[in-house]
């Protein structure tokens, strides 16, 4: 990493307008963006946190339809929702913006023509699904039928919502309209395509030039890419919602730009809409085409290669052949695991999710922050439950940072007129046992590498000291023998208080304006730091000496949550989760129905055999499916099967198994699949192939 940036341009992933953003949102992306900037702020640095929605893609469409309303109606309702919920939350955005602007359109057509005028794009023709009745291209999300790989009748176009499996819409059986409920047609298209492979070299080195500083995470994902070899992705939909295909003439007509090709440069639109807003249009140059500035893209683990191949390849493409107008690549993607919700994935689909808004209209912001950031999932997917989210205002919050400054604050007022009564020495500053230097460079590290977690743990423990050094102290006792050394411990007391407002900022900034102001200052702490009459450096020494003022009133800075608060939360959640069990019971029910009657002979129709695998691997790209070499009889056949979750190739080598031997042939993920081979489904979800024991089946008819 160049550490001579002077400029920092942060971006967060562009929530869908779509849906309320929920604590998963908040946590993975959000909140962590929030905490480095403010941070920085504090550090003096010049930092600009661009944000906003993500108003294309299907599933708008899809929820406008499913609504009866436009899908204008859907985007004016989440994004203004959605802004007020992180407002609320106290995410500071400099920019939040939305890619339905008119700034975003020039934006995102500017750079299709570029790429398209130096003859990057290629253009191919293809057979898509059409519904002849609603007259539309379907795409993927709108094409439903019978999962190739385990059968589940309503699986997507795009994914088997049952197995996992990535799907491509003509790998169905039964494809179906979601439309019409029609079965569509297949018609010739053409689309504009990205040869992300022409870039492989070039993205092959800006990542290798980020090893050692990208989160292992980011670098497994990409590396599996890359290693694959990139393809051709298309970048153009047959859609109406969305930004029309700059291209003259009929061949782009009805076509929109694929939203994640549009996605990604409204980070770009958005600091343009920030510029002027500045009243200076061009100084977005300054973070995008500037070697100066730091751009960090915070996103989540579902978003990773979006941002480093997809992205850094359109910038690329923009990039060649010019000698100015460069965009810089980002710096750093961090990209967070998933936390998870009482143990459980949250899921819009389910509707199961703690949605932001909702949260806060029943608990402050900084619990929430507090709990969050405590519970970051940096490395690996966490989890957030109520319990955790009590014990932590309770324990952490009220008991120790909350009492240690109302006690203090209280006292100085109560017995020394709310005046600081001693000048604190640097001998002093070290009484309350912190390691000031170490404590600082450890929390300095923490925030300038993305550790969010362990930066609010060692903020927690100088609250703690703060505490501990309060109470040992004990002024209220000391003063009526020693009113000199009541004096300094409450100086000293007061401005441990004043530190934790300013080393509590990141995390949890409502707070340490209200510690701020009972501490006398009559502007608040948002607008000294935007002033710099404050920074993050005066935390480490005293700053209120003799004499300083405080405002003479206190407040209790954390309400105890009692276990009624959380009561109704928990009675919902046990609600959501019969919820899920039933939805769960029911699809497995619905598998396990007996099937409407057959004749002996309609049985006879189907061939089943033993067959023995003799070689297996996995389909590259996918999760579940493996690909078998089977032996039957004489005849070798090739299987896919979506069991790679139950076993591993090695392990079913050797086996007989039973497979359905006159099924048609077809193509599932581009792979010939020659039959089907049985298998059970556990409880726990695993698959159980049916075995064949004895000697000399292989081959042989089942009956
Ligand atoms: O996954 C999502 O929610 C996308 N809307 C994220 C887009 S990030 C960026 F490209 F804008
Ligand atoms: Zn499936």
């Amino acid at each position: 990493m160049n550490s001579n940036f002077s400029r920092t341009l942060v971006t967060t992933a562009l929530p869908y307008a779509n849906g309320p953003v929920h604590l998963g949102h908040l946590a993975g992306v959000y909140l962590p963006a929030d905490i480095y900037v403010r941070f920085k702020r504090m550090k003096g640095e010049n930092i600009i946190h661009v944000g906003g929605s993500d108003e294309h893609g299907v599933p708008i469409t899809i929820t406008a339809d499913r609504e009866g309303i436009t899908p204008r109606d859907v985007v004016d309702r989440y994004h203004r929702q959605n802004m007020d919920a992180f407002e609320r939350c106290g995410i500071s955005f400099d920019y939040y913006g939305r890619t339905s602007s008119k700034v975003h359109f020039d934006t995102a057509q500017e750079f299709f023509r570029d790429i398209n005028g130096k003859g990057i794009f290629v253009k191919k023709k293809e057979s898509h699904f059409f519904d002849p009745e609603t007259k539309r291209f379907l795409s993927d999300r709108y094409v439903t039928g019978t999962c190739p790989v385990c059968n589940y009748p309503e699986a997507n176009g795009d994914q088997c919502e049952a197995c996992g499996t990535h799907l491509s819409p003509r790998e169905l059986i039964n494809p179906k309209s979601k439309l019409s409920d029609e079965s569509p047609e297949l018609r010739e298209t053409l689309h504009w395509y990205f040869p992300l492979g022409r870039f492989q070299d070039r993205l092959e080195n800006y990542v290798d030039s980020h090893v050692g500083d990208w989160r292992a995470n980011v670098l497994n994902y990409t590396g599996t890419w890359l290693k694959q070899g990139l393809n051709d992705r298309a970048i153009t939909r047959d859609l109406h919602w969305g930004i029309p295909v700059p291209v003259e003439g009929d061949e782009a007509k009805g076509k929109v730009l694929y939203v994640w090709f549009d996605a990604v440069l409204g980070y770009i639109s958005f600091t343009r809409e920030w510029a002027e807003k500045q009243g200076a249009p061009d100084l977005w140059r300054e973070y995008w085409q500037s070697s100066d500035c730091r751009i960090v893209n915070f996103i989540g683990k579902d978003n990773v290669v979006f941002h480093t191949l997809m992205f850094p390849a359109i910038l690329m493409a923009w990039n060649e052949g010019r000698t100015s107008g460069i965009y810089s690549l980002a710096d750093n993607v961090p990209a967070s695991e998933f936390m998870n919700f009482e143990g459980r994935k949250f899921s819009k689909s389910r509707n199961y999710a703690v949605y932001l808004g909702e949260f806060l209209d029943k608990f402050p912001a900084d619990t929430l922050r507090y709990s969050i950031a405590m519970n970051y999932p940096e490395n690996k997917d966490s989890d957030f439950s109520w319990f955790d989210f009590q014990n932590r205002t309770n324990g952490e919050l009220a008991d120790t940072l909350g009492n240690f400054i109302k006690r203090s604050v209280d006292f100085t007022n109560a017995k020394f007129e709310g005046e600081i009564p001693y000048e604190c020495t640097e001998e002093d500053w070290a009484a309350p046992g912190i390691d000031w230097t170490a404590s600082f460079e450890k929390l300095d590290q923490a925030y300038e590498q993305f550790h969010f977690r362990e930066a609010a743990a060692l903020t927690m423990q100088i609250a703690r000291s703060a505490n501990r050094f309060l109470t040992e102290s004990e002024p209220w006792k000391v003063l009526k023998t020693d009113r000199q050394a009541a004096a300094r411990a409450v100086a000293l007391s007061v401005n441990l208080c004043y530190t934790l407002a300013l080393a509590w900022y990141p995390v949890i900034p409502h707070t340490s304006n209200r510690i701020y102001a009972m501490l006398g200052f009559e502007e608040s702490l948002d607008d000294a730091i935007k002033n710099g009459t404050v920074s993050w450096n005066m935390a480490r020494f005293p700053q209120l000496h003799k004499g300083h003022k405080l405002c003479r009133k206190s407040e209790i800075l954390f309400a105890k949550i009692e276990d009624g608060d959380i009561a109704p939360e928990l009675e919902k959640i046990e609600r959501l989760l019969e919820e899920v069990k039933r939805k769960e019971e029911e699809e497995a029910n619905e598998e396990t129905e007996v099937r409407p009657e057959i004749s002996f002979d309609d049985f006879l129709k189907v061939d089943l055999r033993v067959a023995t695998v003799i070689a297996c691997e996995k389909v590259k790209k996918t999760d579940k499916l493996l690909k078998l070499r089977l032996k039957v009889g004489s005849e070798s056949r090739q299987v896919l099967a979506g069991i790679a979750q139950s076993y591993s190739p090695d392990s079913i080598i050797g086996k007989n198994v039973i497979l359905v031997a006159n099924l048609a042939e077809r193509k599932i993920r581009g792979e010939l699949s020659q039959g089907m081979i049985l298998a059970v489904e556990g409880n726990d979800g695993m698959l159980n192939l049916v075995e064949v024991s004895g000697s000399g089946v292989n081959g042989k008819n089942v009956q």
